[in-house]
């Protein structure tokens, strides 16, 4: 039986923030978040999480998932946080005990942390710093066995000089949990619960106590100020680019790609610099994406081309399509093959049929527009009414001339043309020509005004 208990009830002082620390993002998601789904791989049969400052809050963002929260309410160490545990933790089981604040641990490493452990021995995860200050230091007799953790505060000089640090991880039976953790002391240089303090009780009781190494410095990191979360987002952006790049996708720089969420590629994708892609994100074959694009939960088909500064959220586009550069695609739009949208052109809830053209400078939102439309410079579906929104409908083979009001609810029929600048507010039927502006009149003898002389 595998319970986990993750320490979250710190306030994260350093990070000077009203946010919790475990609540900052890393790629877009809540730092507690990381480690619950590394918690999760391991199918645990509870997982119960300690939170203080700000509880009600973490408690509420994560009230969906089926987690057990005990309150810390003062901050009092470690161990103190453990104990508030206790009561949900079962004699029988082995307890991992991991932190909110430390998101890159591997599934691989906790997994072979809890197989070293056992009823009647403790699993340590340690790792070597080069400079280890602030951390406990795991402290080992002639024979390379653990007897003690000491914290930095409460460490002799040669202490100190010991590399091997604590990460924070650890594995130790129920049963053991039950013994030692009230029995701990606040005696010591902080006056706080110490958990590290049961290594010692586990070397005094004949406890055996087992440790491995991180596979790296990366997975143990925990993060206390902005600095450090700033490190620990490019670290895992790199990893990311290095895996796409391993899969086969173009990144013309693997330092200015962000991905907070999922970005999967097929062959021979190409993504310039200083794109962040969130959610959910699908690109098929040899779609290549233009510098500084945001694109959210979207699916782009094969041989699409997005050029720079384009934002697309929510929508499908699909194969041999063209949009931007500086396009903004809102959610639900649709576009089918071979679409082109250009340059300050917004899409909104638009099903745009195969083909179809809007290359400048128009909105076009809540519309179903057929295939073959070529759709003018500055046209705009005027959709709100200021009270309700209205479709506009315009069938395949439609040309709209620029600078055309179209003023939904609207249906345009195939084949239609709209004169350049028309104010479109009633039905045109298929193949029409509307032409819906002021006739022009041209003056002749026309005096220009004169400058009037001022005294
Ligand atoms: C702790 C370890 C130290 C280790 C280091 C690794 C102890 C006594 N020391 O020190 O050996 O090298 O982590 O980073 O365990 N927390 C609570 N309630 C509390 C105190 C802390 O929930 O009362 C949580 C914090 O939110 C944090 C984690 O426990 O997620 C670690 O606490 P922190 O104060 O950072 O411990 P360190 O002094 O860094
Ligand atoms: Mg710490």
């Amino acid at each position: 039986m595998l319970n986990i208990v993750i320490l979250a009830a710190g306030k994260g002082t350093r990070m000077r923030s009203a946010l919790p620390k475990v609540m900052h993002p890393l790629s877009g998601r809540p730092l507690l978040e990381h480690v619950l789904e590394r918690a999760r791989e391991l199918q645990p049969d509870q997982v119960q999480v300690v939170v203080g400052y700000q509880a009600a809050f973490i408690e509420a963002h994560f009230s969906n998932q089926n987690l057990n929260f005990v309150e810390q309410k003062t901050q009092q160490g470690t161990g103190d946080a453990v104990r508030q545990a206790l009561p949900g933790i079962d004699p029988q089981s082995i307890v991992l005990i991991l932190y909110g604040d430390v998101p890159l641990i591997t599934a691989d490493t906790l997994r072979k942390l809890v197989s070293i452990t056992d009823d009647n021995t403790l699993g340590l995860l340690t790792v070597d710093l080069p400079t280890p200050q602030g951390y406990g230091r795991i402290v080992r007799d002639d024979n390379q066995s653990i007897t003690a953790i000491v914290e930095q505060k409460d460490a002799t000089t040669a202490q100190l000089a010991i590399h091997e640090v604590n990460t924070g991880v650890m594995a130790v039976s129920g049963r053991l949990l039950h013994q030692w953790l009230p029995r701990l002391s606040n005696d010591n240089a902080q006056g706080e619960y110490y958990l590290t303090d049961i290594i010692a009780m586990a070397h005094a009781d004949g406890v055996g106590i087992d440790s491995i190494k991180a596979s790296s410095e990366l997975e143990v990191m925990g993060i206390n100020n902005r600095q450090q979360q700033a490190q620990l987002e490019r670290q895992l952006q790199l990893q990311t680019a290095s895996q796409l790049m391993d899969d086969g996708v173009t990144l013309l720089d693997p330092n200015r790609f962000d991905c907070r969420g999922t970005l999967k590629a097929g062959r021979d994708c190409r993504i310039d610099i200083n794109c962040v892609f969130e959610g959910e994100v699908t690109l098929g074959d040899n779609v290549s994406i233009g510098p500084g694009c945001s694109i959210k939960n979207t699916i782009i088909g094969d041989n699409t081309v997005v050029s720079a500064n384009t934002v697309i959220e929510d929508s499908v586009i699909e194969r041999y399509c063209q949009v931007g550069p500086f396009a903004r695609i809102r959610p639900g739009s649709q576009l089918a093959d071979g679409v082109k949208v250009g340059n300050f052109v917004e899409t909104k809830k638009a099903l745009l049929g195969v083909g179809s053209k809007i290359n400048h400078l128009s909105y076009i939102g809540d519309a179903t527009v057929g295939a073959d439309v070529n759709i003018g410079a500055g046209t705009i579906t005027c959709n709100y009414d200021g009270a309700n929104k209205h479709q506009t409908l315009i069938g395949s083979g439609v040309f709209i001339g620029s600078n055309s009001a179209l003023v939904a609810p609207l249906t345009i029929g195939e084949n239609a043309t709209v004169a350049a600048g028309s104010t479109v507010t009633g039905n045109v039927d298929a193949s029409q020509l509307v032409v819906a502006r002021q006739r022009q009149r041209n003056i002749d003898g026309w005096k220009k005004p004169k400058k009037t002389k001022s005294d």
